[in-house]
């Protein structure tokens, strides 16, 4: 049990509603783990009262927060200075508080690749990517992805002129490799036969909607890693698919690990103790997929 004093240095989390935080349950062990006096604490805030929590965060021992929906986008406003790639993406998700001054960063699309890189041993580098969805899960991972020298990124989504803006915005910002596809194209389904890895960043399939599948079956090849961002359920009806396509799989929770892992760095400036952290994340999503 850590020894509240003083010399604390919290972390929060802001969002409206909170549901039970993995983050707190995965960030709160890292700290023990490391003998850090730190500690995670969520705190629902309603946008009537972002500004007014936020610069009372600065005047106490906080160190920075996470910050999730629905504030991911009205924070910048409030932060003095933003990291470059939270900057294209448009939004933030880490917060730092360092003398007063507060920094945004995005540690959502770069913690997705660093999940595919350690658990899958899998580099974007010159692949092609297709990702289902143009929501702000979408927007991180599709300009973590260009950032980090993806060959082609093919984006399709339900309302297509999301899906269109962000590829204009990766061309535009990052680099010239994205193009959106109308959903069920056979552009689109051409574009699904050259991918080497499908992210989908929807939430069709998660828990209760467990029959669900934003991907038709048929369409799935063995040569593509299949990746769902969602953790509830571990295995969504697409792995499950794709499983029996013969494809490689990953569910979400590496994505929340190491955007976590990413974020306790920015916070303590130490390694994060990432097994300890996954231990934790993975007995808290038992729970939630019982
Ligand atoms: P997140 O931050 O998790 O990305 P979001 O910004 O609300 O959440 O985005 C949700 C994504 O899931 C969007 O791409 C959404 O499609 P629309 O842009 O058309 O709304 C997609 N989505 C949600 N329900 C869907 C459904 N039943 N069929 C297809 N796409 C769906």
């Amino acid at each position: 049990m850590i020894h509240v004093t003083t010399e604390t240095k919290f972390i929060g989390l802001l969002g409206y509603p909170l549901k039970q935080s993995h983050s707190s349950l995965m960030q709160n062990r890292a700290f023990a783990e490391l003998g850090l006096n730190y500690i995670y604490v969520p705190i629902e805030v309603t946008k009537e009262d972002l500004a007014a929590v936020v610069k009372g965060m600065v005047k106490m021992n906080y160190a920075g927060f996470n910050i999730t929906k629905p504030h991911k986008l009205n924070i910048m406003k409030y932060v003095d200075e933003l990291d470059a790639l939270a900057k294209i993406i448009g939004a933030v998700n880490t917060v730092t508080i360092q003398e007063g001054r507060l920094k945004g960063y995005n540690t959502d699309g770069t913690g997705f690749v660093r999940s595919l890189e350690k658990e899958k041993g899998f580099s974007v580098e010159n692949k092609n990517v297709f990702i289902l969805g143009g929501g702000g899960a979408s927007q991180a991972i599709a300009t973590a992805c260009a950032y980090k020298g993806a060959g082609n990124i093919y984006l399709s989504n339900r309302t297509p002129e999301k899906a269109l803006a962000l590829a204009r915005d990766i061309n535009l910002h990052v680099r010239d490799c994205s193009v959106a596809f109308t959903m069920g194209s056979s552009e689109m389904k051409e574009a699904l036969n050259k991918a080497d890895l499908f992210i989908n960043t929807t939430s069709v399939g998660m828990t209760p909607h467990t029959e669900e599948t934003p991907l038709e079956a048929a369409l799935l090849h063995k040569n593509m890693l299949v990746c769902d961002v969602i953790y509830n359920p571990l295995k969504t009806r697409l792995l499950r698919e794709a499983e029996q396509a013969g494809c490689e799989t990953l569910n979400g929770l590496g994505m929340l690990l190491y955007q976590g892992a990413e974020a306790f760095t920015l916070w303590t400036g130490r390694k994060a103790p990432v097994e300890i952290m996954s231990e934790v994340l993975h007995h808290a999503a038992k729970g939630l997929n019982k």
